[in-house]
């Protein structure tokens, strides 16, 4: 019996060694078995009830928000009036109470090629409550909305808010079945951030700027309720002089505005906000980036001054990811990633949002910030300081998905799939947030990739400690 009882264990430990080392040796990023074909998928047509136009003459339309300042008290309403200026004035006042405030906007307009826009209206709201929910209202007489909104709490460490997060949504039916299951999942989003490629307009011949009408009436129905974050993508470019339309970012940036002036940007690609125990970043993949330039100089200056101990969660927004394994835009961000991924890895960055790429892809912790062309250092390695790169270009446009992936899967590939679908990060305390993300074909009760995010502020001990409490 002894000698049994000795060859067992033998073989036990032969197949634990077994197991050890082919774990060392594989790829352990999980790459789903969920088999998509990549059909293209139709923009919805003009006439569904999703771009309705709203009853009444000039009614304002497209209505959307977003933060206005830098902390939460201000808040932009932006709405096209079709027919004639009217009027440029919110009329807002808090729930319960009677005494409406009154912000005053301007109009503009613009043509592109042989499109010319609706009158678009811009009015920042200033000095609200924090945690507050205000009714609003535009357009006059019988035209006039109504609709509502709620502040976020007053910036601190320890505030819980939830952002969802969605990319590249275009303004197809997948499109609509994303910000659907968006809307309906039972982690309520409070906040969007968009990781840019709005409403592909630029798909049509002479980039039909009427769909960028469209876009804008779809997405009412949540962009009037609670802001939208915008990046911009290569869909926002517009950059068309073959139409006499040299001049990039044309129809975004008159439809799209963004407090970057309160971050002492001198651009609305690049521009920060505070929100509840978060710091949020937002790049452009789109503008000048490299050294000396105006972006640079200005995360240069901006990353010292956050400050984690008010806000713990440091967000950085793009559209072209660093880190990618599909073959679509592969290496696209790797000019990028040369310059920005040592700051980010120095200013312990928790999370990196970007779109474009049509799919789903979340990293390790890693960086490859050792490379320097002739060390052959140029494998990314862990890096618990380093963030953690999330893709998320897959709300559905009528390009498609993206379904081709590099083989074997990169070590610093976490997870992959190529899905339609929206992330929601739901940040708890200073320490832990949770991230999910929900693929569309399951409903929106299930979320096919999941990981709890460590705050990379504090060390392991103070995070426990936090976590005990
Ligand atoms: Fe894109």
């Amino acid at each position: 019996m002894g000698v049994l009882a000795r060859d067992l264990s033998c073989l036990v430990l032969v197949v634990v060694c077994l197991i050890l080392s082919v774990s060392e040796l594989c790829n352990c990023g999980i790459t789903s078995s969920y088999l998509r074909n990549d059909d293209l998928s139709l923009d919805m047509p003009l006439d569904s009830d999703v771009f309705r136009v709203p009853p009444g003459y000039n009614a304002p339309q497209q209505v959307h928000i977003t933060q206005g300042d830098h902390v939460g008290k201000g808040v932009i309403v932006s709405w096209v009036t079709p027919d004639e200026p009217g009027s440029s004035t919110v009329l807002y006042w808090a729930e319960n109470s009677q005494l409406k405030g009154r912000a005053d906007g301007f109009v503009l307009t613009y043509k592109y090629f042989n499109y010319t826009s609706g009158y678009i209206h811009h009015c920042t709201i200033n000095n609200l409550e924090f945690d507050t929910k205000y009714y609003y209202e535009v357009g006059i007489g019988n035209s006039a909305r109504q609709f509502w909104f709620r502040t976020p709490p007053k910036v601190g460490p320890d505030v819980p808010y939830t952002f969802g997060l969605i990319g590249d949504l275009g303004q197809t039916h997948d499109s609509n079945r994303t910000l659907t299951h968006y809307e309906l999942n039972p982690t309520k989003g409070q906040t969007v951030l968009f990781v840019g490629d709005l409403s592909y307009a630029d798909d049509y011949p002479f980039h039909d700027n009427n769909r960028w009408d469209t876009w804008g009436r779809f997405t009412e129905r949540n962009a009037a309720y609670q802001p939208w974050i915008w990046t911009a993508g290569n869909h926002e470019i517009d950059f068309a002089p073959n139409l006499g339309e040299p001049i990039p970012f044309k129809p975004y940036t008159n439809r799209y505005h963004v407090p970057y002036k309160a971050s002492d940007s001198t651009s609305p690609f690049w521009y920060s906000i505070k929100r509840a125990s978060t710091y949020i970043i937002v790049m452009s993949s789109y503008s000048a980036y490299g050294k000396y330039t105006p972006q640079y100089k200005w995360l240069e200056n901006e990353l010292p001054k956050v400050n984690r101990t008010e806000t713990p969660w440091l967000i950085v927004l793009m559209h072209s990811p660093l880190y990618n394994s599909y073959v679509h835009h592969y290496m696209e961000g790797e000019t990028m990633r040369v310059i920005y991924e040592e700051w980010f890895v120095e200013y312990k960055v928790d999370v990196v949002f970007a779109g474009h790429v049509h799919a789903y892809e979340r990293s390790e912790r890693v960086s490859n910030i050792a490379y320097n062309i002739v060390n052959g250092l140029c494998t990314p390695i862990s890096d618990q300081s380093a963030p953690v790169y999330i893709t998320i270009g897959d709300g559905g446009n009528l390009e498609g998905l993206v379904t081709e992936m590099t083989e074997p899967q990169p070590s610093y590939s976490a997870y992959r799939e190529a899905s339609f679908g929206h992330g929601i990060l739901d940040i708890k305390n200073r320490t832990h947030a949770y991230f999910g993300w929900n693929r569309n074909q399951d409903g929106y009760a299930v979320e096919a990739d999941s990981i709890w995010l460590l705050n990379r502020y504090w060390s392991p001990s103070e995070r426990s400690s936090v976590a005990a409490q």
